[in-house]
């Protein structure tokens, strides 16, 4: 007697009925792939913490968009690196900031790439902080910072971008957002929310990247305590009745049972964003020749892909899809 199980063990052992049994495929579809950019003519400045990762200036961010289309890869994140930064953030939502400017560009030599941008104070504030900062007690003003943060994402929709992402953790930024965008006349431009952004040590790379380290103090009164799960769902569900269009999970691989739990309770498109430090951990392990970083990294991005995620953002896009089309 030969039981099911036993039955298609022994069916994975020829790649046609690996494939015809296997639940979870990747795509370079699934991918949104996230680029820093910055000011400055023609440069391509390495990021150490990330190899293979650059700061770009905008004709190469141009550039790595058309690569990325050409690879299948639907949409990029933009990140943007001012050249001054000031206390009021003014480089988030100038017409002329990086931001805008690259968006425009993009959107000029690739009209199909989805520009994504992500909306938020950190890289453009002295202090670092994801909002407008109290001088006198060195909080975060949440109202304050909604203002501002709405007033960016307004800027980024006039510029072009397809879908914003508003990253901050600010309590009410998705119904500031979307009547901020409604107001402007961009009704039909989605909002991507970081539903639940932990405050994780994941990010440290990211900080270098985007030049966003807090000057001061950490990210935790506004990013959530990575030891609570239903309190993500409770963060879904209000950027849900806020209006937003896509949910986010991040980071990624820490937080799989969250992003299964999200999946689970609600029906719009659910994203993953598999951070700088899921990435540089890879990297690194690789360069020692402790891990094979093909393998791993697939594992890795199919493990977020099982767990419910229907978007992954990731640095690792263009390497995967390359991987799959070969
Ligand atoms: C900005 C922001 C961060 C990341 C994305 N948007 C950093 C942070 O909150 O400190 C991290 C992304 C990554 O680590 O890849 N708020």
């Amino acid at each position: 007697m030969t039981f099911p199980a036993q039955r298609l063990r022994r069916t994975r052992r020829t790649a046609a009925l690996r494939g015809l049994v296997r639940e979870t495929r990747l795509s370079p579809e699934d991918f949104i792939y996230p680029l820093f950019v910055t000011v400055g003519e023609d440069v391509r400045h390495p990021i150490a913490s990330m190899p293979g990762v650059f700061q770009l200036s905008i004709n190469h961010a141009v550039d790595e968009a058309k690569r990325a289309h050409d690879l299948g890869i639907p949409g990029v994140l933009l990140f943007g690196l001012p050249d001054e930064k000031d206390e009021a953030a003014s480089g988030a939502y100038d017409p002329e900031g990086i931001v805008q400017l690259a968006t425009r560009a993009i959107k000029d030599a690739v009209p199909d790439m989805l520009v994504v941008t992500d909306v938020c104070l950190c890289e453009y504030t002295s202090h670092g902080h994801c909002g407008v900062v109290e001088k006198d007690t060195g909080q975060v003003l949440n109202d304050v910072s909604l203002e501002l943060i709405s007033r960016t994402a307004a800027s980024h929709a006039e510029a072009g971008a397809d879908i914003v992402a508003p990253s901050d953790m600010m309590d009410g930024r998705v119904a500031a957002v979307r009547a901020e965008l409604d107001h402007e006349g961009f009704e039909n431009t989605p909002i991507m929310a970081y539903a639940a952004k932990y405050a994780s040590a994941f990010y440290g790379p990211f900080r270098e990247a985007a030049d966003s380290a807090p000057q001061f103090g950490d990210r935790r009164s506004y990013q959530m305590d990575p030891a609570n799960a239903r309190e993500a769902l409770t963060e879904v569900h209000l950027d849900v009745d806020e209006g937003a269009d896509i949910v986010m999970v991040k980071p990624a691989l820490p937080y799989l049972d969250v992003l299964r739990r999200v999946r689970e309770t609600t029906d719009l498109p659910v994203a993953a964003y598999s951070v700088s430090g899921e990435y540089a951990m890879i990297k690194a392990a690789a360069r020692n020749g402790w891990l094979d970083e093909k393998t791993a990294v697939l594992e890795a991005l199919t493990g977020i892909k099982r767990a419910g995620a229907d978007i992954i953002v990731t640095y690792s896009a263009p390497d995967v899809a390359r991987w799959l089309a070969g």
